[in-house]
């Protein structure tokens, strides 16, 4: 089957190397893709979110099955924009409906749905103009610090944590007043959680789910988790503490209420949940909901997964995932970032990588590079992903901390405490 992928970065690149290792694959296309995807698959140069000329594009290809790598197209509504559509009403689309991805796209909603499903969440106010004086008084009912995460999507920044009560209450209100835009109209005020992070995906067809492998991602740019929260800069898996008695708390907990949830309330749903869980004194607790898979951890999620891709998805696509299996390489996996010196602050693209071809015993996938003249150029902040399978995680972080040397480009940077928490 011809398959479209949609997305740019580094987990479309993984995503696309497992679709296409399918024996059920014939032509995989990337919309609008990165230089790896094109070695994988064919770009086409349409941007994940023009619906019209997809459209075209999927008539033109017969084109079987649409992968949504991002939100941003979810959150758009592609999902019900191939439904509604007479032409394309029986191509499947993997990714929730416009109703679904709001897990993602909105903090409110999400809160609101844990609430009436009995999910474990930390206690949380929505605060508006019209209330914000009940904010500043939830606000005076928890401890420092402070959480304030503006409702919509505000390209991963909307969160905000502060340690003073007078400061939280000031932001509070510039959030009201469109610090992040229309995304902050609404404001989540939520009781912080101390404990350690993982992520969590399950593939569901609205009624049947598979939980694939868990993993960790370290956001910040700096050695130790510290400094300036970036896209995220590798990741693990599995994660130690994520251990039977823990994922049977998730799964009995958090995945069948979100997937009895969602079908409860008629809400279409197939495709990836990404829980963003926190470990409280070894109960999982929802931090987020995400409508789509995550980026680094696709690029370690991938290498577990040893089922056909292609095969689970079309369980997804005809409500038959219960008849699939999902096999998981116990194997460690583990991802290393490349990124463009100065980021996530300023930085220049357009320099030219080299070594990608001296690469041995790890799987590079791109996350922003494009084509020059002939050369593979940075495109990003984040550049490349390194990635490797060991016995142990300490044995494949060291294979690719080894490739991350020999992969160079000008002011290449990259993290080597990947896992060090763990
Ligand atoms: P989110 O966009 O909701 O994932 O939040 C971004 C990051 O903020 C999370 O990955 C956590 O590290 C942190 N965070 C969010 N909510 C909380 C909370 N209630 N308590 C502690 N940390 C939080
Ligand atoms: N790694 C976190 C995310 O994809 O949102």
């Amino acid at each position: 089957m011809n398959i479209l992928l949609l997305g740019a970065g580094g987990r479309e690149h993984a995503l696309a190397w497992k679709i296409k290792q399918s024996p059920k694959t014939d032509k995989l296309y990337v919309a609008p893709g990165n230089a790896g995807t094109a070695r994988v698959g064919e770009n086409v140069p349409i941007s994940a979110t023009d619906f019209a000329a997809l459209k075209q594009l999927v008539l033109e290809k017969n084109i079987e099955m649409v992968v949504v790598g991002p939100e941003d197209p979810l959150v758009k509504g592609v999902y019900d924009f191939f439904k509604n559509d007479e032409d394309l009403k029986n191509i499947p689309v993997i990714g929730p409906s416009q109703k679904g991805a709001q897990m993602e796209g909105s903090k409110e909603f999400a809160k609101a749905f844990m609430m009436r499903h009995n999910i474990p969440t930390a206690r949380y106010l929505s605060v508006t103009k019209t209330n914000f004086s009940e904010g500043i008084a939830f606000l005076k009912t928890l401890k420092a610090p402070y959480v304030l995460k503006a409702d919509g999507l505000a390209a991963g920044k909307g969160v905000l944590i502060i340690n003073e009560l007078d400061e939280a209450v000031k932001e509070l209100n510039a959030m009201l007043n469109g610090s992040f835009g229309k995304a902050s109209e609404t404001v989540v005020i939520e009781e912080f959680l101390t404990g350690i992070e993982c992520s969590v995906f399950v593939l569901t067809d609205g009624t049947n789910y598979k939980i694939l492998p868990e993993a960790k991602d370290y956001k910040r740019i700096g050695e130790g988790d510290t400094g300036l929260n970036t896209g995220g800069m590798g990741a693990v898996s599995p994660v130690p503490f994520a251990d039977k008695t823990f994922m049977k708390k998730v799964e009995e907990r958090i995945v069948i209420p979100t997937v009895e949830g969602l079908k409860s309330e008629q809400i279409d749903y197939k495709g990836f949940i990404f829980l963003g869980l926190i470990n409280v004194k070894g109960e999982p607790v929802v931090i987020e909901y995400n409508c789509r898979m995550g980026d680094p951890e696709t690029e370690v999620v991938m290498l577990r997964i040893q089922s056909d891709l292609v095969d689970l998805l079309e369980g997804v696509a005809h409500g038959t995932l219960s008849e699939k299996e999902l096999k998981v390489d116990t194997r460690n996996a583990v991802t290393v970032m490349l990124v463009s010196g100065g980021y996530p602050g300023d930085y220049e693209k357009g320099k030219k990588i080299t070594g990608l071809d001296k690469v041995e015993n790890s799987i590079v996938f791109h996350v922003g590079t494009a084509e020059k003249d002939g050369n593979i150029i940075t495109g990003g902040g984040r550049v490349i992903a390194v990635s490797s399978y060991g016995t142990t995680k300490d044995e494949a972080l060291k294979q690719s901390f080894e490739n991350a040397q020999v992969i160079d480009f000008e002011g290449k940077y990259y993290r080597r405490d990947i896992g060090f928490d763990l």
